[in-house]
């Protein structure tokens, strides 16, 4: 029997893996290692392996291979994203495994002939997918592991191969995206049931488990060469898609330099471009640093007010000067310092609702099924993963024969200067397609040092309000001084210059909102923000891990 959401923490001693009953725990607190991912199966599988003896970074490759199982809409191997690390022995990493534009993607692929944008290919089916890069970043970290991958990669199989009881939530996003299941694939997959799907049912994923065990035997030549390739080719071609055996072998993941800034007495650490997050995440905190946010108190008008204002100058920011470093020149020293960062709120008035532009702006939609873990362990190594297929199920496209679901991450490009994208964001030159390019992304997985040692692994998905809500959870813990739980769950909001109006949750109070209206504010209702994944660690060594409660997100630890 599945037990949803029980809560308060739970001795972690009786928690077990078993895919047909497990519960969702939303808070854990331990001594020797924690996860917590979008799924109770990901953070036991993770926890599992550190009790056999593997690291944080062990745990992590586990959890997220699980998560590509357990939770198809995000977790992924047709996917990609970034890893930021910080070993025990001091050490920050980050791993850059976000999707590529493939050899045959260009700059106007999504346009007409009369030049007008199509969004729908470039959002869904088999053209909207990038090349995949979560398998090579697997194998990036696994220099920083100590288990065998065989080890790591068997819980997943497992699932796959003799599957696992899915939540309410699942079935409900399942049903919901059948339609899409079969207009976009060649092949009905798995995740079509005649009838629907209802809480309880069992998943079984024979060919995603052979794929997996294909990695297992083969290493990134079991994904990127061989049959699976051969397999994404074929479906490629029985479509209008674009991948060829060459971008699949020549994909590579990529080390880069960790962002590191101050913040107060804090260290944080995050990832580079092609995130915006290493870009805006340190212009939100340096441009927050000198106001006195905490006097005005969490949630009044006022911190509102400060916090869209120093939102709105680093997403009009980031629509402008950010793309992948790697083809275009980005001003980053100059847009992640201290001066550009007192220089920018120069103007800033706190009485009245500052301005955007107001071409070419869309509305948010509220599938931004991204997903991030955060895992710790009592040795001290901390990681932050933040992963995705871009929107829920991605391309909705799944491999015929491999049983995995593509990414629509092409749409994360400016395929259009001013053209929105599904997060309603807007890009320029510096984001255009370009063949072998990453496209930006918001994913901003984050650690924050305290007297230089682990304080808090966090992230979360949610498309442009990632960065805003990684950057908002900071604040709550830093500045208002709140509970973990508090920190993750009371309501957020989020502005991103363009549409000019701010997004509150639900539960965002309704005389704030309408002080905020007073001061020439547009404030619009939307869905959940984010499903931020929190551990903190204390001086004390004792570990608390949060999961977010607006999904199945769940706690392990022990
Ligand atoms: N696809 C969401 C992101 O990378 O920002």
């Amino acid at each position: 029997m599945l037990c949803c959401a029980c809560s308060g923490p739970r001795s972690a001693a009786t928690l077990q893996i078993n895919p047909y009953e497990y519960t969702i725990q939303k808070k854990i607190i331990g001594s020797n290692g924690a996860v917590t991912s979008a799924h109770p199966l990901a953070s036991e599988t993770g926890v599992s392996i550190m009790k056999q003896g593997g690291n944080a970074i062990d745990a992590a490759i586990a959890t997220q291979l699980a998560l590509a199982v357990v939770y198809p809409g995000a977790g992924n191997i047709g996917g990609g994203g970034f890893t930021v690390m910080r070993l025990s022995n001091g050490t920050n990493i980050t791993i850059d495994y976000r999707e590529k534009a493939p050899a045959r993607a260009h700059r106007d692929m999504y346009l007409d002939k009369q030049g007008n944008a199509q969004t729908a290919l470039s959002q869904n089916g088999h053209l909207a997918a990038g090349v995949p890069g979560t398998v090579a970043g697997l194998f990036g970290c696994m220099k920083y592991a100590k288990l065998p991958f065989t080890k790591l990669i068997q819980p997943a199989i497992d699932l796959a191969e003799n599957g696992f009881v899915i939540t309410e939530s699942e079935a409900h996003d399942l049903n919901r995206t059948r339609d899409a299941f079969i207009k976009y694939n060649t092949v009905t997959p798995v995740f079509v049931k005649a009838g629907g799907w209802k809480a309880g049912d069992t998943l079984v994923q024979k060919d995603l488990a052979n794929t997996l065990k294909r990695i297992r035997d083969k290493g990134m030549a079991g994904f990127y060469e061989g049959e699976t390739a051969r397999l994404i080719v074929e479906e490629m071609k029985r479509a209008n898609g674009i991948i060829n055996y060459d971008d699949l072998k020549n994909y590579q993941a990529k080390e880069r330099e960790p962002v590191v800034f101050d913040y107060k007495s804090y260290k944080i650490i995050t990832m580079p471009l092609p995130s915006s997050g290493g870009v805006l995440l340190p212009q939100m905190m340096q441009m927050i640093e000198d106001q006195p946010v905490k006097a005005y108190g969490f949630l009044s008008a006022r911190a509102v007010q400060l916090m869209t204002e120093i939102e709105r100058r680093a997403y009009a920011d980031r629509a402008k000067f950010l793309g992948d470093l790697d083809f275009y020149k980005v001003p980053v020293k100059k847009l992640t310092s201290k001066a550009y960062a007192v220089e920018r709120m120069k103007d800033y008035n706190d009485q009245t609702a500052g301005s955007s532009e107001t071409t070419g702006a869309g509305l948010i939609p509220e599938s931004e099924e991204t997903t991030h873990f955060s895992v710790y362990d009592k040795s001290g190594n901390a990681v932050s993963v933040t992963t995705t297929l871009n929107g829920g199920y991605g391309s909705r496209t799944v491999v015929g024969g491999a049983g995995f679901l593509l990414n629509n991450e092409m749409d994360d490009f400016s395929i259009k200067p001013g053209v929105p994208n599904m997060y309603g964001a807007v890009g320029a030159d510096a984001n255009a397609i370009a063949p072998g390019k990453r496209m930006l992304s918001s994913m901003t997985p984050t650690i924050v040092l305290k007297d230089n040692k682990p304080f808090l692994v966090v992230g979360t998905p949610g498309g442009t309000t990632i960065t805003t809500s990684v950057f908002q959870t900071l604040i709550n813990i830093l500045e208002f001084d709140m509970s973990t739980e508090d920190a993750v769950n009371k309501p957020k909001f989020h502005h991103q210059w363009l549409p000019d109006e701010i997004f509150v949750e639900a539960a965002f109070p309704q005389p704030v909102r309408e002080q905020l209206r007073q001061m020439g504010y547009k404030v619009t209702q939307r869905g959940a923000i984010g499903r931020t994944e929190v551990i903190r660690i204390d001086a004390n060594g004792t570990i608390e891990a949060v999961a977010d409660k607006r999904g199945d997100d769940s706690a392990a630890g022990y």
